[in-house]
């Protein structure tokens, strides 16, 4: 799958936010090495603290299915800047839970334009035990 195509799966993903409080819709894809893909979207609460964002979704999901390696992962937030649409620091230390340095992100906004980053490049330095 090319990552065009996993965008695509993201933006798609994303007519499913639960946003109602951010009116900030988020969609994500996971690509697995197995070629499983998995995706999610940012789910938000009343009690704004339990909200969970896109990539975490997707990547739980993957997790509690059994999915163990990932590929790459595509987030797609209904944005027209790149200013707003990388991935929070709480996600990206969950991507670097379950994924190497290497792994690619890709980072796309409203019109589909993407930009590719590797996860060693989102998150430096990653903690991991
Ligand atoms: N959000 C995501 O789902 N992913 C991101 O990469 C950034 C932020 C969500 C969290 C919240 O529901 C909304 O966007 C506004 O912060």
């Amino acid at each position: 799958m090319s990552y065009q195509e996993l965008v695509l799966k993201a933006m798609e993903a994303r007519r499913n936010s639960y946003s109602p409080y951010s009116n900030f819709r988020v969609g994500a894809a996971l690509l697995c090495a197995d070629s499983r893909l998995y995706t999610g979207v940012n789910i938000e609460n009343a009690s704004y603290g339990l909200s969970v964002c896109a990539e975490r979704t997707a990547i739980f999901k993957a997790v509690s299915e059994g999915a163990k390696k990932f590929n790459a992962l595509a987030v797609a937030c209904d944005t027209d800047s790149f200013d707003t649409a990388f991935p929070c620091g709480a996600c990206r230390q969950v991507m670097a839970e379950f994924m190497d340095d290497e792994t690619d992100i890709i980072v796309s906004i409203k019109s589909g334009e993407h930009r590719v980053y590797k996860l060693k490049d989102l998150l430096p330095n990653a903690f991991r035990l």
